[in-house]
């Protein structure tokens, strides 16, 4: 073939034979104050995506069965700098409604998490497994996170967080390990494409049983820690 092969040609090429990330060298993060994790957006560097072009991507999404029943592609709230991102399942009704992850009594006892540590939702990143709502608030099924997981996987690749918390068994299973109890995995770091990730317990989960909600607190401590805050 004649002629200069662009980026778009050398991409479309690794889609098709399967290829559909290269890994970049970890950006430098540094460790800062809690007050320093400012929302402003950070620069992206030439070749990588950002959240919205990702987002754009989503908004028409057909990729599984939750579309047709969907309000809002619940698509990730927070800062897109973040050094601390949370994964939980999928948006329930509330958050279908409003388009934005945890914002019923799970995400207010999740706010209480954040603020415990130092943090606000601002400064951190929150997203789901899913972004549709699964009917009836049950768990996403195995076809349904895997059309979604993509997504997801870009947006961590866009933020490049210090440290992930994934929310509940669901997360940890999709996310980290398909065979993960969360009883057993929680507390322990694991790690996604070299960023250490925290397994704990679900916001909704603690609601229902309180007495558990001290390990979820140890799991904060050792987020703090690790982000040295
Ligand atoms: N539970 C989740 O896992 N995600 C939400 O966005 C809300 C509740």
């Amino acid at each position: 073939m004649k002629g200069r092969v662009s980026a778009e040609m050398v991409a479309a090429y690794l889609r098709e034979i399967g290829i559909d990330y290269i890994p970049v060298p970890r950006r430098d993060h540094q460790p800062v104050s809690a007050t320093a994790a400012s929302p402003a957006k950070r620069e992206c560097p030439p070749g990588e995506e950002t959240l919205e072009e990702i987002r754009n991507e989503l908004a028409s999404c057909r990729g599984c069965a939750l579309c047709p029943g969907r309000k809002t592609v619940v698509f990730g709230v927070g800062n897109p700098g973040a050094r601390l991102m949370f994964v939980g399942e999928g948006p329930g009704e509330e958050e279908d409604r409003k388009g934005e992850p945890f914002v019923g009594a799970a995400g207010r006892r999740l706010n209480q998490w954040i603020a415990r540590i130092g943090l606000s939702r601002d400064d951190v990143y929150i997203a789901n497994i899913v972004k549709c709502r699964p009917p009836g608030n049950r768990a996403p099924l195995p076809a349904e996170a895997a059309a979604c997981l993509p997504f997801l996987e870009r947006q961590i690749r866009a933020i490049r967080p210090v440290a992930i918390c994934t929310l509940g068994g669901v997360a940890l299973q999709f996310l980290i390990d398909s065979a993960g109890k969360i009883t057993r995995d929680r507390g322990k770091w694991r790690e996604f494409e070299g960023i250490p990730v925290l397994p704990t317990y679900h916001p909704a989960y603690i609601l229902r049983n309180q007495t558990r909600e001290t390990e979820v607190f140890s799991d904060f401590d050792l987020l703090a820690e690790r982000l040295r805050l």
